[in-house]
Order: C-alpha cells, then sequence, then structure tokens
C-alpha cells in the first residue's frame, strides 16, 4: 500500500497518517517531522532548513526531492505526508517510483475551509519526543503538556504563529493546490472531507482506500 496523504496546512494530514500507518502496519513518513528532527538535532542540513520553515516557506525542492529518495529506498509500503508540495516535487516522485517500480495506489485529499484551518493550528500541540499531534481543545492528551504515547514534553511549533500559518496557506494554494489536477489526470486522487470527527475522517479514509485490514 503506497499512499500520500494531501491538504492545506492543519487539514489533519499526519494526524490521518499516524492512525493509517499503525492501522495497516506501514511507515509514515512526514517530510514535516523529518525537517524538525535534523532542526532539533543542529545538524547542517536542520541550520539550512531553518531560515525557511520558522515563516512558512517551502524547503527547495532538491533537497527534499533528495531526502525522500533515499527514505523510500527501502519501503515497499509507505504513507507520504507532506511530500509532494509543488508540480517539480511530484514529477522527482513518480520519476524515483517508476525507478523502484512501486507506484502509488491513492492520493488522499483531506478538504478543510480556512477559518477551520486558522482554528486548528492555534489550538496545536506536537510530543517533542515523537511527533505526535494534539489539539488543547479537539484531541487534548490525557494529561495536559504530556504526550499520551510516550510521555515526553508538548510543545507549540514556530510556524503556528498567526503570520507564518497565512503564509502557510497562501503558499499551499499557490505552489501545492495544483497538484489535485496532477493526480486527478491520473485517476488517483480521492477527496476525503476533512471536516468532522478524527475517526469519522478516518473511517471515510479507509472506505476511500477499500482495503480493510
Ligand atoms: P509540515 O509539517 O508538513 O506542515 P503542514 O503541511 O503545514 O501541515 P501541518 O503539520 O501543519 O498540518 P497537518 O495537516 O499534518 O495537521 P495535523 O494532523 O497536525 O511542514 C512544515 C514545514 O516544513 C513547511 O511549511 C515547509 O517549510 C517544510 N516542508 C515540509 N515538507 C516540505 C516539502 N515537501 N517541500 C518543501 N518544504 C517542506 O492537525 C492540525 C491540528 O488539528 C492538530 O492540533 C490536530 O490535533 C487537530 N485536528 C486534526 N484533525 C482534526 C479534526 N478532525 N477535528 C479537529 N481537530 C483536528
Amino acid at each position: 500500500m503506497r499512499i500520500v496523504i494531501f491538504g492545506p496546512p492543519g487539514a489533519g494530514k499526519g494526524t490521518q497518517a499516524k492512525k493509517l500507518s499503525e492501522y495497516f502496519g506501514i511507515p509514515h513518513i512526514s517530510t514535516g517531522d523529518i525537517l524538525r528532527e535534523e532542526m532539533s538535532k543542529g545538524t547542517e542540513l536542520g541550520n539550512v532548513v531553518e531560515g525557511y520553515m520558522e515563516k512558512g516557506e517551502l524547503v527547495p525542492d532538491h533537497i527534499l526531492n533528495a531526502i525522500v529518495r533515499k527514505r523510500l529506498e527501502n519501503e515497499s509500503s509507505f504513507i507520504l505526508d507532506g511530500y509532494p508540495r509543488t508540480i517539480a516535487q511530484a514529477d522527482a516522485l513518480d520519476e524515483m517510483l517508476s525507478e523502484m517500480g512501486k507506484p502509488l495506489d491513492i492520493v488522499i485529499d483531506l478538504e478543510v475551509d480556512d477559518e477551520e484551518i486558522v482554528r486548528r493550528l492555534s489550538g496545536r500541540r506536537a510530543c517533542r519526543k515523537c511527533g505526535t499531534p494534539y489539539h488543547v481543545e479537539f484531541n487534548p492528551p490525557k494529561v495536559p503538556g504530556v504526550c499520551d504515547v510516550c510521555g515526553g514534553e508538548l510543545y507549540q511549533r514556530e510556524d503556528d504563529t498567526e503570520e507564518a500559518v497565512l503564509n502557510r496557506i497562501a503558499i499551499y494554494k499557490r505552489k501545492t493546490r495544483p497538484l489535485l489536477d496532477y493526480y486527478e489526470r491520473k485517476g488517483i486522487l480521492r477527496k476525503i472531507n476533512g471536516s468532522g470527527t478524527i475517526d469519522e475522517i478516518f473511517s471515510n479514509i479507509i472506505k476511500a482506500i477499500g482495503v480493510e485490514k
């Protein structure tokens, strides 16, 4: 099973990708998580990408393409979250997967309006250790500030400030949303309403994938 989970910032990609990963027992590959890990380790790559990420700008395509190629080399199944985000990335992904003989099965597009995105991102918290996403109101941890999964500390992302969120939404519309046509033409796009409870949306995604565990 090779899935891309697609949608604007805050659509619930990470939340649903984690559930799909547990359900199907396949890796969740989030380019945002990979980049944040590099930043927190203070690597050379982390230092390069920090300025882009804090402002909500896209990191250059060649960096992402190289990261994803390396990460996918040894995986036959995966859920890709946050990549591709530009036509150049989609072309690169197509090329690498066809070289590897493992084409995508489905692209799930989570559709959420701008007002809801701002509500979700302003209340989002994430675990510093394992990246599990929470929301102070819609999906709170059992103990405030503490991750249910690993006990790690919860924090608010630097790019969840209002200015960065508005920039991310604008960039999504300009550079990323055109990919919907790209995957529609390939016949593998499935649109899912991203409003509703996390469990309702998950169940609709499973129906769209059409494969029960
Ligand atoms: P990335 O980490 O991918 O951020 P994003 O796409 O902006 O998406 P988010 O992680 O903000 O949202 P999400 O859709 O995963 O929502 P979540 O499940 O957390 O990328 C960050 C940055 O990295 C980019 O800006 C860029 O700089 C760089 N980058 C990454 N990939 C790149 C690429 N390919 N090319 C170039 N640059 C790249 O949910 C959000 C909140 O809502 C949470 O609090 C959650 O609990 C809550 N929630 C979820 N579902 C529901 C629901 N149904 N109802 C109520 N609340 C909900």
